[in-house]
Order: C-alpha cells, then structure tokens, then sequence
C-alpha cells in the first residue's frame, strides 16, 4: 500500500496531530536555518502535474521537495501532448512509465488525484482537487493556527465567503472537525454548501452575528471560475454585506486572527489594508508554513525512516 496523501478524512486525528508535529519539527528547523536533512530524499524525483494555475503549492512543494535534496519536475499541461488530443490516463500512463518517485497533481477534476493514485506505482500527493479537497492547504492552516492559539480544540473558527466552491474549505471542516473546532460558516445563501461538510457546523448569512465571538477568521475569494457567475453581485454590494472589514473585526475576540488561503481579491472579500496588518493578519504565515507543512507531507510519502514514526 502506497502512503498517497488525498484526503484529510482517510486520517485519523491522531495521525493529523502527528502531521503537524513533524511540520513543527521542519518549521523549528527552517527557522534555526539548520533543515538538518538535505539528504532525506537525495536521489528522489518529483512529478508535479498542476492541471489548473499556482503560485503558492506548487511552488511551496518544489521547495519543500528541495530542502530534502529531492529533484523536482514540473511537467507543464500547456506545452504537453494533451495540446494534441492526448487523453488524461493515456498522459498519466505515459508518465507513469517513466518511474518518478510521486506524483503532486492539482485538477479542476472531481477526483482526478484518487483515479491518479489507481493507475500509478508511486506515492499520489493532492494539491487541489476540483471544488472538493485540498488537504495539504489544511494541514498549513492547522499548524498556523496551532502556532498562533497553542491548539485548535474549541476555538471558534468562522469560514466566510464563497465556501460552496472552495476546497480549501472542503479539506479544512473535516481537519478542524477532527481536531475538535467550533467550526462556523457565513455567507449569503447561494455561497452555502449543499450538505454540510461536517457535524455541528453552525451557519449564518448575517456577517455581524456569525463574527461574535470569533477567535479565527477565514476568508475565501469568490471562485468564479468554478461557478455560475450570473448571481454574483458586483464587488462593492459584496463588500458591503460580506467583506471583512476594521468594524467588523471588532465584532470578534479581540486577539482575533485573519486567515486567507490565497490568492486575495482586496476591496472584495477583505478591507486593502487587514492582509498587512501584522496584529491580525497570519495570511504570509500560512505561505510561509506552506513549506514545512509540505515537507511533513513528502517525508511520510517518501521516506521508508519517518513512515512509521508517522503510523
Ligand atoms: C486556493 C486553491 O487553488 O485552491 N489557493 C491555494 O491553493 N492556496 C484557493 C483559491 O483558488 O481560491
């Protein structure tokens, strides 16, 4: 059995909490600017096939992979075959073949890293899986916040925006859920899920009242590309009933944290100046937590040593 990395749910919590201790260990030694392994994955090669565009995974994981000595290539959707008709599985057969020592795949596919995982030797990392999952995105989240409040169990952690479409949202009810948040979501009724993602999810389409008490907020960019963008409102009526803004921030606790998975839409989904504003805002800390919290995820797939410190 590969150690693929899919889903948050395939994990246990105390499995997750383990995660997030080795991204603890990774983010102590980056700091100490002694990562102590730059040979853990020496002679590995890494395939990153990123279906749909990136900034911060697919740049977090080729770092990540680099600390550890790993190579990394980045096969590139729009230079490939596939601009000739070439289908998905024989693309990722034909890869395949060529033996890389894991694969990282984002798609705008349901599933795609799942169906990836069936048809490949080597251990599948998901970096982004349709409008459904993102775990690694929720790991990062986790440990910024465990980093911050000292642990997650009964914060009370709001998701606000456009959480029908968003996988970062996906992957972080089930991690937070596991690791035992109040979790709470707002936004207008069109932006709500389906199905409630986890138990005890409590919901709000009134900003002002679901910002009461917060000890975490999380904000989501409207995914248009994923959506019907005909009910969307232009951007300042969004603003004005769901953008965060100084006044309400000061509904919350007042040693309330900002979140934002990334890219930001500022004068939308947040006031400009909140993302700067080093009091409140963790958003370059998440970034920079990327790449730790990667390295936990690449060691465990990768490296035979940490497999069972991480069973
Ligand atoms: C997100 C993604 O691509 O899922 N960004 C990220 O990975 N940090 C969020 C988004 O697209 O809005």
């Amino acid at each position: 059995m590969k150690n693929h990395f899919l889903n948050i749910a395939d994990f246990t919590p105390h499995q997750l909490t383990t995660f997030l201790d080795r991204a603890q260990h990774w983010t102590d030694a980056l700091n100490n600017n002694a990562p102590g392994a730059g040979d853990l994955l020496k002679d590995k090669v890494i395939l990153t096939l990123f279906f749909e565009n990136s900034t911060r995974t697919r740049t977090s994981f080729e770092i990540a992979a680099h600390r550890f000595g790993a190579r990394v290539v980045n096969w590139d959707v729009k230079s490939s075959s596939m601009s000739k008709d070439e289908s998905f599985l024989d693309t990722i057969q034909t890869l395949g073949a060529m033996k890389p020592d894991a694969v990282i795949i984002r798609s705008s596919e349901y599933n795609a890293p799942y169906f990836v995982s069936t048809k490949l030797d080597c251990p599948v990392i998901n970096a982004g899986d349709s409008h459904r999952a993102h775990p690694t995105q929720a790991l990062l989240d986790a440990l910024t916040i465990r980093q911050n409040k000292g642990h997650i169990e009964g914060l009370n952690i709001a998701i606000c925006g456009d959480v029908a479409h968003s996988r970062v949202a996906g992957s972080n009810f089930q991690m937070l859920s596991k690791l035992g948040a109040n979790i709470r979501i707002i936004a207008p009724e069109f932006l709500m899920p389906e199905k409630m993602p986890a138990p005890n999810i409590q919901t709000f389409t009134d900003m002002d009242k679901g910002l009461q008490d917060c000890d975490v907020i999380m904000m989501l960019r409207i995914q248009k590309e994923r959506m019907d963008t005909s009910q969307i409102p232009d951007d300042a009526t969004y603003f004005k009933d769901y953008g965060l803004t100084r006044s309400r921030l000061a509904l919350a606790k007042d040693n309330v944290v900002v979140m934002h998975p990334g890219p930001m839409n500022r004068g939308v989904e947040i006031a400009e100046d909140i993302p700067d504003d080093p009091k409140v805002s963790l958003i370059l800390k998440q970034v920079e937590n990327g790449v730790p919290a990667r390295m936990a995820v690449l060691e465990w797939a990768l490296s035979y040593q940490t497999q069972r410190a991480a069973a």
